[in-house]
């Protein structure tokens, strides 16, 4: 267990703009998003971020859950309530994922990678970070994103069923502990300067391309599983709506918003 969540460290060393700009901390919550998501009935101001110390029900993709041990991990949701632009909602996903990683880089003394939607992975192709955006009406009828991020951090086991396929920052960085609160700060400062930038001309194009420079998938065969169907095709880039592009063997490209990539290959010559 390392030192748990303590405003005064965090705001020792923190000036907030949007994001941070109130910071819940609490022992032990359901789900940080699902949280997050009553303070948005209630009328909250963006920014306001809820951390966990550990989740009960800590939620992943696809109904999944995610594994929230108390003091290891980092649980955390924040509130971006968009003025306009709801078709953007999609990319906010992305814009989370560059965040996430370049906060992750500043602690991590090993290669990490982003994995379209939106998984950090190490090298070795396990899982260190998760992030599973959702909508939730505003009490003035607009939209808000709820932005939820689990990173382990300092877990050095893991539940057998997940053993095998995740990672942390204390694994990565050969045995060294990492003060969650420090990451916890830069966690907030990036999703503001990249939420900010996005928000200016062009900002949409260029979060695609530093979500893409974050990434090896591109040029890569793999399966992607939409529904029942599992796809074998060659990963090619993110479109101008953040959609994922593959071909497939019949030369046709087909651009998907959801679905889950199970396994990434080598890449082999042109289809
Ligand atoms: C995934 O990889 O499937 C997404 C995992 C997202 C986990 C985080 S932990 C904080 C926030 N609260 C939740 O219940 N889930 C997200």
């Amino acid at each position: 267990m390392t030192p748990k969540h303590n405003l005064a460290d965090i705001f020792k060393d923190f000036h907030p703009r949007i994001i941070g700009s109130r910071i819940e901390v609490i022992d032990q919550v359901d789900s940080t998003n699902e949280l997050a998501k009553q303070y948005v009935r209630q009328n909250c101001a963006e920014g306001l971020v809820i951390l966990a110390d550990s989740q009960t029900q800590g939620k992943g993709r696809a109904g999944r859950s995610w594994t929230s041990i108390p003091g290891v991990g980092i649980y955390f949701s924040t509130v971006i309530i968009p003025q306009e632009n709801k078709e953007l909602l999609p990319q906010f996903t992305l814009m989370a994922g560059v965040a996430s990683i370049l906060a992750i880089q500043d602690f991590c003394q090993a290669e990490t990678t982003l994995k379209w939607p939106n998984d950090i992975l190490s090298a070795e192709g396990k899982k260190l970070c998760g992030i599973l955006c959702e909508t939730c009406p505003t009490t003035s009828d607009g939209i808000a994103v709820v932005v939820g991020i689990g990173i382990n951090v300092n877990q050095v086991t893991f539940p057998e069923e997940i053993q095998a396929s995740a990672t942390s920052l204390k694994i990565l960085n050969n045995g060294a502990s990492v003060d969650r609160n420090a990451l916890i700060c830069s966690l907030m400062r990036h999703i503001d300067a990249e939420y900010m930038a996005m928000n200016l001309p062009g900002g949409v194009e260029k979060l695609i391309e530093k979500w893409s420079s974050h990434s090896n998938l591109f040029g890569k065969e793999i399966t992607f599983k939409v529904g029942n169907t599992s796809i074998e095709g060659r990963a090619l880039g993110l479109n101008e709506a953040g959609n994922l592009v593959i071909a497939t063997q019949d030369g046709k490209q087909t651009a998907y918003s959801a679905g889950e990539i199970t396994s990434i290959r080598r890449a082999t010559p042109a289809h």
